[in-house]
């Protein structure tokens, strides 16, 4: 196709040209630093072109963040995007707004910022470019606007070149690039130690694509050797590849890497068109980071005219049983079937099948008994026996159960019992499949009144080469929301890419795996310190299905065969439900281990999934996090303590309770002898009379926490 601007110019229109680009240039020689600051003054962000060359700064209370560093993008194909420019306007703005979340960690969020957007031409090409910075208290966020124009019409990037220049060989709370999987365990090492640290890092881990010795993933959590805290990830990625970090491990310097697609490509851009933004979230304060909503902020509001469908869910599920081996998500062998024919009502059952009709009803009994919304069934429709195999491209339709697993009947059962069964849509990465089947998938949901789905993604993506983050995977996964939506379902993916903070445009997202989850403790363990690190990476992108709520912390109880063994004490796990936030919360174990351990169990029964308030009471990445949450539209306070392998002595001050009230405190702790090797399920509880006027130490084990719950006396 001829491009529309490429007709041959008249003589007049050449000289105008030639005049624009005298004036372009004149310009560029004389353009200033543009600065603008945060609402509070604290921040700094100094924008200036370099013979050029775009680049920004970043400066916390006068100290450097991010030293002057490049901006741009290389395209295929064409003369990139990074040097040439001249500056033709310039705008500064302030923003404040308080929004109110359909589900949250707090009832209302501000969103206050200043801004200033740039708009930068590149005379002899013609093409424009705008940058937009958004100062708020706690950090900044920036992306690239590529506004409608005849020389900038569609095009292709070869590589996002935005550079995060640091001030020091921080320490850095990392996992290694991948394109697939965020599934590792997180490293903690200076960054000059990264590269001889990756071999190690991947090696064990569900590694797929790694792409470097000093690739990184994000949210990257950074600390300074001054005591400053630095988290960089990005916003809104919609049409876009996921962005990783390359550590330039001589200056220091990260820069953008984008997830190629499956030639290579790393985004095929139309505009008008805007990249995500790139956040960077900066305090001398750990908690600080915690606290920020900066990443939501970024997002767009929701434009769902109708949220009632939207609500926090606590499960339990068909789930821990298969994770640990045993039982089965498939109803039959693998011998006893031919894909293309099998008619599973003549096959020989394995006698393995976890989401048979007698035990999913025992779920429902229990989720009903204890006040749990809803069941989440794996294993129960066709096609587990070879469903990552040669011929997953076509296994799941998403709508055939099992012949022991009744839809309706299960459907109704627990519907009479105010409850709801979770649908698992495992799509084995057959994503054509998925496309092929959403449609009635969903109807089929709807018919039976299922209102929430859990999607998967595990193994490589059909049509082979194109990887989990890249652009036409992002736009599925939003796909699926949007889908869903129309559906009025509510989504939780795990494989998906991590979240950058869509739930305010889609808030009927409400969960993510994309980490190493509570299912590796079932696959070999995670480290101890694993859940004072999450919240500072993962987390900040959104809520992370992390499935806490593992009592029988031995797996070989529930499997001879496997020997891993939950790196927490039990009195941590019911911490998690308070420092893992999540509007959608697992009970993960089994009912017969909730029964032996009812008084344990009433904590996670009691705690909220929704919260009016948050507060940050201790926290160190990698050491410690305590926080305390207000439930949404009750009195009572929750507060959730983790720690590292070292075990601590937590000292925490009761000031955020309601003056003059009393409340009672129920302390979920670890007993003194506690462990998480080698006495995990040791716990303590007791209560006792509090005000705000209280301060509380509580001895937390190796690799352990607690958790407290606090109701208004009386209530
Ligand atoms: C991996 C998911 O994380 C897990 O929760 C699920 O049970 C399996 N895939 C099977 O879909
Ligand atoms: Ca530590």
């Amino acid at each position: 196709m001829k491009h529309p601007a490429s007709r041959p110019l008249t003589a007049a229109a050449r000289s105008g040209q030639r005049l624009l680009l005298l004036c372009l240039l004149l310009l560029g020689l004389t353009a200033r630093a543009e600065e603008v600051k945060s609402p509070n003054g604290q921040l700094t962000l100094s924008f200036e072109l370099q013979a050029g060359v775009p680049t920004y700064r970043l400066r916390y209370k006068g100290r450097e963040v991010i030293k002057p560093s490049k901006l741009g993008l290389e395209l295929k194909g064409t003369s990139s995007l990074q040097s040439g420019f001249t500056q033709t306007a310039a705008q500064q703005r302030s923003f404040d707004e308080t929004w109110t979340p359909v589900w949250g960690e707090s009832k209302t969020i501000r969103n206050h910022y200043n801004e200033l957007a740039v708009t930068l031409t590149q005379a002899e090409t013609q093409r424009t470019m705008r940058v937009r910075f958004r100062v708020f208290d706690d950090g900044l966020g920036f992306r690239y606007e590529f506004p409608r124009q005849p020389k900038l019409d569609y095009f292709t990037i070869k590589e996002e070149r935005t550079q995060f220049a640091l001030a020091g060989d921080h320490k850095a709370f990392w996992l290694p690039g991948d394109y697939d999987t965020q599934e590792y365990s997180t490293v903690t090492s200076k960054l000059s130690e990264v590269r001889g640290r990756m071999k190690a890092a991947v090696t064990g881990n569900a590694s797929q694509t790694t792409f470097s010795p000093t690739g990184l993933q994000t949210p990257l959590m950074l600390k300074s050797q001054d005591g400053l805290y630095i988290n960089i990830h990005e916003a809104a990625l919609i049409d876009y590849s996921c962005m990783h970090l390359e550590l330039n491990d001589q200056t220091m310097v990260l820069e953008s890497h984008l997830t190629p697609d499956a030639v290579g490509d790393k985004g095929l851009i139309q505009t008008p068109a805007n990249s995500p933004w790139r956040t960077i979230i900066v305090s001398d304060k750990a908690g600080d980071i915690l606290l920020s909503k900066l990443v939501l902020n970024l997002n767009e509001p929701t434009k769902f005219k109708d949220v009632s469908w939207i609500k926090p869910v606590k499960y339990v599920g068909v789930w821990w049983e298969m994770i640990t081996g045993k039982s089965t998500w498939s109803y039959t062998n693998m011998d006893n079937i031919k894909l293309d024919s099998v008619d599973y009502r003549k096959v020989k059952p394995n006698g393995t099948h976890g989401a048979n009709n007698a035990h999913v009803k025992e779920y429902i009994d229990f989720a009903a008994q204890h006040g749990f919304d809803a069941v989440l069934v794996e294993g129960w429709n066709t096609g587990w026996e070879d469903w990552f195999g040669k011929h997953k491209d076509y296994v799941f339709d998403f709508v055939t159960p099992y012949p022991d697993f009744d839809v309706q009947e299960l459907n109704r059962y627990a519907q009479s019992k105010n409850v709801r069964i979770i649908m698992h849509h495992e799509t084995s990465g057959s994503v054509r499949n998925y496309e092929r089947h959403l449609d009635t998938a969903f109807q089929f949901m709807n018919k039976y009144g299922y209102n929430a789905v859990k999607t998967g993604y595990v193994g490589d993506i059909v049509p082979l080469g194109h990887k989990h983050y890249d652009q036409w995977m992002i736009n599925h996964y939003n796909y699926v929301l949007e889908k869903a939506a129309a559906h009025r379902i509510m989504v939780n993916g795990h494989e998906a890419v991590r979240p950058t903070g869509l739930s305010r445009t889609y808030p009927n997202l409400i969960g993510n795996e994309a980490a190493r989850g509570t299912e590796y403790e079932s696959f070999g363990g995670n480290n101890a310190d694993h859940t004072t690190i999450l919240p500072f990476t993962r987390l900040i992108g959104g809520p992370m299905d992390y499935t806490p709520g593992i009592f029988q912390t031995k797996v070989s109880a529930y499997n001879p065969q496997n020997t891993s063994f939950v790196h927490s004490t039990l009195a941590r796990q019911l911490a998690l439900y308070v420092t893992m936030y999540s509007p959608l919360q697992m009970a993960a174990d089994l009912p017969e281990t909730y029964n032996k351990h009812l008084d344990a169990f009433q904590f996670i029964k009691d705690v909220a999934v929704d919260w009016d308030d948050t507060k940050v009471l201790e926290a160190e990445p990698g050491d410690y996090i305590t926080y305390a949450r207000k439930a949404k539209g009750r009195s009572s306070w929750f507060v959730g303590s983790t720690c590292d392998e070292n075990g601590r002595t937590s000292s925490i001050d009761l000031g955020f309770l309601e003056p003059g009230k009393k409340y009672v405190a129920t302390i979920y702790a670890d007993a003194p002898d506690a462990h998480y090797e080698r006495n995990p399920q040791a716990y303590q509880i007791r209560k006792l009379n509090v005000t705000r006027k209280t301060k509380l130490t509580q001895r937390c084990a190796p690799g352990g926490g607690y958790a407290i719950s606090l109701v208004e006396a009386g209530r």
